[in-house]
């Protein structure tokens, strides 16, 4: 049932003309991971190599959020679903502008009401400005919890950010224990990661 709705909407991105971002995508690139987790990541679209691939976060930034999420105890195979704010890549990775972000939200609102997460990690500014405030710092409102429609959500770095600045790892860091932390007070006591 799941899978179903989400290969139907596979197809739609697949044909999708609603930005300008269509024109120059090998390929849109819906989400990926175990779609009955309860954590759901967002980070801000595809880059070159998710592009090519079709699969959101496998390059070098997805390889380092592998580390993270590996050392928290998660991973995309067992309890983890991930996707980005827009599903197709803006040339250059340049961030993807407010018409392109809400031009693609419904596919997000409608992966989230499908896949019904207990917890979303935004990664980076982006996904925090199309979910949660336009307005929003990520500087100021990373590690703290915010509720969103009965969802657990906390905002964090975007991996990018810290293969540019590798001083900022200590707080995603910080971030990811907390993220374990609320895992095992709302979805799993024995949760076990290399945190904590
Ligand atoms: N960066 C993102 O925000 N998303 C991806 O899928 C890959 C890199």
């Amino acid at each position: 049932m799941i899978e179903e709705q989400l290969s139907q909407m596979d197809r739609e991105v697949q044909e999708c003309t609603r930005c300008e971002l269509y024109l120059k995508r090998t390929q849109a690139v819906l989400g990926g991971g175990n779609p009955f987790s309860e954590l759901m990541l967002i980070g801000e679209g595809p880059g070159e190599e998710e592009d090519r691939q079709g699969v959101p976060f496998v390059g070098k930034s997805g390889q380092l959020l592998d580390k993270i999420l590996a050392a928290a105890g998660f991973s995309k195979e067992e309890n983890v679903y991930i996707t980005n704010i827009v599903k197709c890549r803006p040339p250059g990775n340049r961030e993807p502008n407010p018409e392109e972000r809400a031009a693609c939200l419904p596919f997000l609102m409608r992966q989230i009401e499908l896949i019904q997460p207990g917890i979303i990690v935004l990664l980076g500014s982006t996904a925090l400005k199309a979910l949660i405030n336009p307005e929003g710092r990520i500087t100021k409102m990373r590690g703290k919890w915010i509720t969103w429609n009965g969802i657990q959500v906390i905002p964090t770095y975007h991996p990018s950010a810290l293969l540019r600045n590798p001083d900022l790892k200590k707080d995603v860091w910080e971030d990811f224990k907390s993220v374990v932390q609320k895992y095992r007070e709302e979805i799993d006591p024995h949760h076990h990661s290399n945190y904590t």
